[in-house]
């Protein structure tokens, strides 16, 4: 008779399970089994382990969001230094380094390359050791530091969910792997999470970070295991080391083997025979820097045999055997002609730099931040200036530094920050403490402005057609009239142009079609679409409602957090700071700027109206049904009604599981216009493709 299997037995097949899925998940983009059911396998193994806490391991995919470092992270000397790549900027340089690589070796060898995108992040040290039953665990995590010693970051390298916690047997001989190995690679921050991550940076009054690298580089030494877990890094693994050495044949054996080990290889890897053949690569790299997701700055070129890479040897700081080919960067000199001051919708007031129209990686950028007072006094810049502009992946341009040379002499004329609003002529304030100077006149017609663009702004409530001109026009406002020339004077006072049709966010739901068949440019056809829109984001719901409002430290995440507890406006509305404190994520200084904001008549009156009007402002239960259970579904294509966003929440409240990638496990394949590879893929493979109607249809159950 077979015996019941043990807890011990129950809990390490939960964890082999849960392994597997996050390896299809995480690693391979190719998830088998939904959210939902991935929840349910981790719940039951939570279960067991807290029944049988003396069953736990490190190694559980229950721990990876452990405890904080207590002081700061601890120096560790690496197994052998991490060291540099040199450079090549050409295919000039490129070719000479070829030589280089032949001339240093025998005149009867064939020479390989490997090609790979330089991604642009930070360079981490995973060390695995042996673990329990032959298995390999995740030892430590060291960043590069000066190349030496390295910072131990393992409590946050735990945290990304494609570094595998610990290695099977199976792995490891499939592998060829040592119990004891290192693997190098490179953490990066998807865009899609670094503006997520500055979003909520901005919503909390802290400045953005600048690119993505530094993004992941400060993320990574963070305090906070927490934080880390919700940023969403990646990492890709390039090198495995044995003892400090790389132990396979060759380069693309080593990638075969992280993979076939569970790591992430980046798949756009190629192994070209010739030096024309690396040329073509970084070719078809190039482009692909607009899509791929994640910030790359080049590509690493390798010799593939180790053997090789032995002769070859290193220079003081570099393999002689590897370089990376830049891009050409996405930055220029420039000249600084003006500095305008901008509006914002919270009253802050921006300078923005009016630049010499100069072309950066295919933009021409005319204009670039300057962020706050400070930072004016910290790049000590004056108007005449050359400065030094640089671009990255969704980044807003940003001076980096003034150039001074024979052919760049300095400005003469001093940046003098404004006392008053530039354009309602309202003193600034500046709150102790703070960097920001403020206008603090809530009729502010260039707040008012911003604010109903934030309101009709796609991740908010989504109004199609109604952006700057339109907004403009309703307001009776020029185009270009804050932070642009033609329309600031000294005094800062074009402020009306023509009569406005509409004074706040509440008289949107009261345009009617005359209104706007009186403005210029709009037909029928677009004033109906409009109204069409303004109608629809009626039914956006209280979390969408709460982030338009604009409540300090309440972007989107919080919005939702506090719709779901209180599940109405007239809940949120009463509720005091110790209430909203009790709301997951919601500290002292969020609950105080919410219970501030509703001390606001102002504010009440719009809310009242609002509702008045229509607006939903209660929160969608959180499990609407499971009529989509089991199913998962891939977008592609634009589609005619619902955003990306839109599409997702309503698969996902449905029990529907939305993956970014096609395969045979797909159920359905949602396309709309100008659908590319996945839609082939879908036919390819014989996935059930649906219209937006057909996916309306089926959320009907
Ligand atoms: S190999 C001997 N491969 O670029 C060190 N590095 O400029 C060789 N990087 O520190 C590293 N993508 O942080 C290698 N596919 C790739 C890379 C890559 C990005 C980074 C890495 C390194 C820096 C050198």
């Amino acid at each position: 008779m077979a015996t019941a299997p043990t807890a011990e037995e129950q809990i390490e097949k939960l964890r082999e399970d849960i392994r597997h899925h996050e390896y299809l998940y995480y690693v391979l983009d190719a998830p088998e089994i939904t959210d939902a059911q991935y929840d349910a396998i981790m719940n039951t193994l939570k279960k067991l382990e807290a029944e049988h806490p003396n069953l736990i391991t490190s190694d559980s995919p229950t721990q990876r969001v452990g405890g904080k470092p207590r002081e700061g992270f601890a120096k560790v000397a690496h197994s052998r230094p991490m060291l540099s790549l040199d450079n090549a900027y050409n295919e000039e340089e490129l070719r000479a380094w070829d030589q280089r690589v032949r001339a240093g070796l025998p005149a009867s060898d064939t020479v390989q390359y490997v090609c790979e995108l330089k991604l642009d992040g930070l360079s981490m040290a995973l060390q695995y050791s042996p673990g329990a039953n032959g298995t390999s665990q995740l030892e430590r995590g060291l960043t590069r530091g000066d190349g030496t010693t390295g910072e131990d970051v393992t409590t946050n390298v735990r945290t990304i969910r494609s570094v595998p916690l610990s290695v099977s047997t199976k792995k490891l001989s499939a592998a060829k792997l040592p119990a004891s190995f290192e693997v190098r690679g490179e953490v990066v921050l998807p865009q899609a999470a670094f503006l997520k991550m500055n979003e909520e940076r901005v919503a909390q009054g802290m400045a953005p970070a600048a690119n993505p690298r530094n993004a992941a580089a400060g993320t990574i030494r963070t305090l906070e295991p927490n934080i880390v877990a919700q940023r969403r890094l990646d990492l890709y693994g390039y090198f495995l080391l044995r003892e400090g050495e790389t132990f396979l044949p060759s380069h693309s054996q080593t990638l075969d083997a992280l993979k076939t080990s569970g790591f992430r290889v980046n798949p756009h890897t190629k192994t070209v025979k010739t030096i024309d053949g690396v040329l073509d690569f970084i070719t078809k790299a190039e482009p692909l820097r607009e899509t791929l997701g994640y910030e790359i700055d080049g590509v690493v070129i390798k010799v593939d045999s180790t053997a090789q890479q032995r002769r070859l040897g290193f220079t003081g700081k570099a393999p002689r055997w590897a370089i990376a080919y830049k891009f050409a960067a996405r930055a220029a000199v420039t000249r600084l002609e003006d500095v305008h001051f901008q509006v914002g919708r919270t009253g802050k007031v921006t300078p923005v730099a009016v630049l010499v129209p100069v072309l950066i990686g295919g933009t021409t950028v005319t204009r670039a931040t300057l962020h706050n007072a400070d930072e004016i006094a910290r790049l000590g810049v004056k108007i005449g200036d050359f400065v030094q502009v640089e671009r990255g992946g969704d980044v807003i341009p940003k001076i980096v530094e003034v150039v001074e040379d024979k052919q760049h002499p300095r400005g003469k004329t001093e940046i003098v920050f404004p006392a008053v609003c530039p354009i309602c002529g309202s003193e600034l304030m500046r709150v102790e403490g703070e960097v920001d100077w403020r206008c603090v006149n809530n009729s502010c017609p260039a707040r008012v402005r911003e604010e109903l663009l934030h309101w009709a702004a796609r991740s908010v409530m989504n109004i199609e057609g109604l952006g700057d001109a339109m907004v403009a026009q309703l307001l009776g406002q020029s185009a270009s009239f804050n932070g642009d020339t033609e329309a600031v004077t000294e005094e800062g006072a074009p402020i009306a142009t023509r009569k406005p049709v509409i004074h706040t966010i509440a008289d949107l739901y009261r345009l009617k079609r005359e209104d706007l068949l009186g403005l210029e440019r709009v037909g029928e056809k677009t004033a109906d679409a409009l109204l069409g829109q303004i109608d629809r984001s009626k039914n956006a719901g209280l979390a969408r409602v709460l982030l338009g409002l604009g409540i300090r430290f309440v972007g989107e995440r919080t919005g939702q957090l506090l719709a779901q507890h209180f599940g109405s406006m007239k809940a949120l509305r009463e509720a005091s700071a110790e209430e909203l404190e009790a709301v997951n994520e919601v500290g002292p200084k969020v609950a105080q700027a919410i219970v501030e904001f509703f001390a606001v008549e102002k504010n009440l009156q719009l809310i009242d109206d609002l509702e008045s009007l229509g607006l939903n402002m209660t929160a969608e239960k959180k499990v609407v049904g499971t009529t989509l259970e089991g199913l998962t579904f891939v977008l592609t294509g634009t589609l005619p009604d619902l955003t990306r966003d839109e599409a997702k929440e309503k698969i996902e409240a449905a029990g529907g599981k939305v993956s970014g990638s096609v395969s045979k496990k797909t159920s359905f394949v949602v396309a709309g216009e100008d659908a590319g590879s996945k839609l082939d893929k879908a036919q390819a493979l014989g996935v059930k493709v649906l219209d937006e109607a057909g996916l309306l249809e089926l959320l009907k159950g």
